[in-house]
């Protein structure tokens, strides 16, 4: 009866599951948000929210897709028949993300080989908006797509559609082996060169330096629980899907620990390769650490071509490890968003893999031809501002609350979660499911909604 693919080992899945959270997240937006949100002192909030919202949620979602073994629409609805459309949700959001997400890998794969001998010049902003992107001036004006770009989106869809054929076992799980280690060594050697850097102490002394103040402001307890929902990849139908392919017997408590502190991990050491080399590039320029920071498109394609470029030794080889690291991450958490969508089109249509990678991932890729025109970052800009303020937070809220206080499944979840893992559920997964992250998230939604429409 059980026909469901499954994962080989126990290390292939949960490298899946961190490779889906080690993201481009991770790299450019973690080091900026920890640095304007108190520095040091981000780490208590941040701390805080992984422990009360990140771990507790995804034990929920891991629980979710083994105990319903189905993709996050199959899995809700059968928890609940009326609960189908908070698995489509997520997996539309993830569809959504998929488009654009894989842009950003061409433009990491053309930067790879612009790192051989820094073609992007002097001036890397110039470079980057009129002779890479060739954006046009009006936006929303789309223009003609531009072939730069273009070859380079081919071969990333080509990589995930033929790692997506191959299936869990033999495309997922082998990439994620291969990807994830791969990644992480890359990631070391970058972050120990940084620190060979002059000036990278001044860096991780801004970085580090604690400001207690900021952390009495809301804002920066939203902001970390902004960046634990993102970066944990969490109510996007991804972690219910992943983990709807573990075994019967699969220790889901642990397995959710190791994913969220190695994603935190990861995280912290990106904040400190980025800032060793942002106190190098702000010593050589004679400037402090606020003039340099960036984080997003800025950082990875305007600063640190600026920081490649006046690296004392071994330019092109540490931008092709940097570009490379940016491509690995973003490949695995790409493999992660289109499995959300294609898993739950197999299930709900019973349709073959192939013929949900084709037309799901086949569509993406087309919708993805879009950022890849003249105006594409303005478009760009755009739904990745819309998704990160509106979609993160809020499908986190909807799933919570439904399934805590609509449908009451914490119980039958935490009874489904201790049977198969060593560490039991207390008070403290309870409280934060049901009381602490609906308060948190609530009052971020009500604070967005005051920011944007006031
Ligand atoms: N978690 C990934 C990151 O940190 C991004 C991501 C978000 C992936 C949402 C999938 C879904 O970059």
């Amino acid at each position: 009866m059980e026909t469901r693919s499954q994962w080989g080992t126990r290390a292939g899945f949960i490298l899946a599951a961190a490779g889906s959270a080690i993201g481009l997240g991770n790299i450019w937006r973690f080091p900026a948000v920890a640095y304007e949100n108190g520095g040091g002192a981000f780490f208590i909030p941040y701390l805080f929210a992984l422990l009360t919202a990140g771990i507790p949620l995804l034990i929920m979602e891991f629980t979710i897709g083994h105990k319903y073994r189905g993709s996050a629409p199959l899995s809700f609805s059968r928890m609940n028949k009326k609960a189908e459309w908070l698995g489509w949700w997520g997996a539309l959001v993830a569809f959504v993300i998929s488009t654009y997400y894989a842009v950003i890998l061409a433009w990491a794969m053309s930067y790879t080989v612009f790192s051989i001998n820094q073609s992007w010049g002097a001036d890397t902003e110039g470079f980057l908006f009129n002779e890479y992107l060739q954006i046009v001036e009006v936006p929303g004006q789309v223009g003609s797509i531009v072939p730069g770009v273009l070859i380079p989106l081919i071969i990333v869809w080509a990589v995930v559609f033929v790692i997506l054929f191959a299936g869990v076992r033999k495309g997922i799980e082998i990439a994620n082996r291969i990807f994830l280690p791969l990644l992480v060594v890359l990631f070391l050697f970058i972050v120990i060169y940084a620190l060979t850097l002059p000036g990278a102490i001044e860096g991780l002394n801004a970085f580090f330096q604690p400001d207690f103040e900021a952390i009495m402001s809301p804002d920066v307890w939203v902001a970390a629980y902004g960046q634990i929902f993102f970066s944990l990849s969490i109510a996007f139908a991804i972690m219910i899907a992943y983990s709807s392919y573990l075994p019967k017997r699969s220790d889901i408590t642990n397995n959710a620990f190791i994913v969220g502190f190695g994603n935190s991990s990861f995280e912290l050491l990106a904040g400190i390769g980025v800032f060793a080399t942002l106190g190098f590039m702000a010593g050589q320029a004679g400037v402090g650490i606020d003039e340099v920071v960036a984080g997003g498109v800025g950082l990875a394609f305007v600063v640190f071509p600026q920081i490649i470029n006046e690296l004392p030794f071994l330019n092109g080889f540490i931008g092709i490890l940097f570009f490379v690291s940016l491509v690995l991450a973003g490949l695995t958490s790409l493999i992660s968003i289109s499995e959300a969508y294609i898993s739950a089109l197999m299930d709900k249509f019973k349709i073959t893999r192939t013929k949900a990678v084709l037309y799901g991932g086949g569509l993406s890729a087309i919708l993805s031809l879009l950022y890849a025109t003249q105006g594409g970052l303005f478009f760009l800009d755009a739904v990745d501002y819309f998704i990160n303020q509106f979609g993160v937070a809020f499908i986190g809220l909807v799933e919570v609350v439904v399934v805590t206080w609509i449908l009451r499944q914490v119980k039958d979840l935490q009874a489904h979660a201790d049977e198969v893992s060593d560490i039991r559920l207390g008070a403290w997964w309870t409280i934060s499911l049901s009381i602490i992250t609906p308060i948190i998230l609530g009052f971020m939604m009500v604070q967005l909604f005051v920011q944007n429409l006031l």
